[in-house]
């Protein structure tokens, strides 16, 4: 038997029949909904490239299951721009060179927005790199990261957002 479930994501309704209960919300934003933003790294919680806001809280979608979803309001990074414009963190990353081969980036910019929407990213680059270390990167970008974490946040801030 079918479950149904709504969800939005990236502000618009989206209604899903899940044939199996166990599809992960990775999954479904992947394959169902055609969100190949978010990428597929290890699929069991060790690398953060799946890293999706749900309710505006970061988490691994690889390891969430779609089904206990139901309700919820999930932001990738196909939802971050404005239109035309960069969200601040995407630029941020451009400025400060935050990425090589890019296939973590998604993961790593979305929880950059979390964390600086939880109000912990602060200005210490020790914090930082403890507060985004369950997002890897082989490329090992890191400096540029926490760079781009920084100057995000400022602007967000000066922007009063
Ligand atoms: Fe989800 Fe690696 S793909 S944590
Ligand atoms: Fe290549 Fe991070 S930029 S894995």
């Amino acid at each position: 038997m079918p479950f149904s479930i709504s969800l939005t994501v990236n502000g618009v309704s989206r209604n899903v029949e899940l044939d199996d209960p166990r599809v992960t919300l990775l999954d479904l934003l992947r394959e169902r909904l055609d969100l190949p933003g978010t990428k597929k790294g290890c699929d069991r919680g060790q690398c953060g490239a799946c890293t999706v806001l749900v309710d505006g809280r970061r988490v691994n979608s690889c390891l969430a299951l779609a089904l206990s979803h139901d309700g919820a309001e999930i932001t990738t990074i196909e939802g971050v721009a404005q239109g035309d414009e960069l969200h601040p963190v995407q630029a941020a990353f451009i400025a400060h060179d935050a990425f090589q081969c890019g296939f973590c980036t998604p993961g790593q910019i979305m929880s950059a927005i979390g964390l600086i929407n939880e109000g912990q990213a602060g200005d210490d680059p020790e914090r930082i790199r403890e507060a985004m270390s369950g997002n890897l990167c082989r490329c090992a970008a890191y400096v540029g990261i926490v760079d781009a974490v920084i100057e995000a946040q400022k602007r967000l801030a000066d922007a009063g957002r």
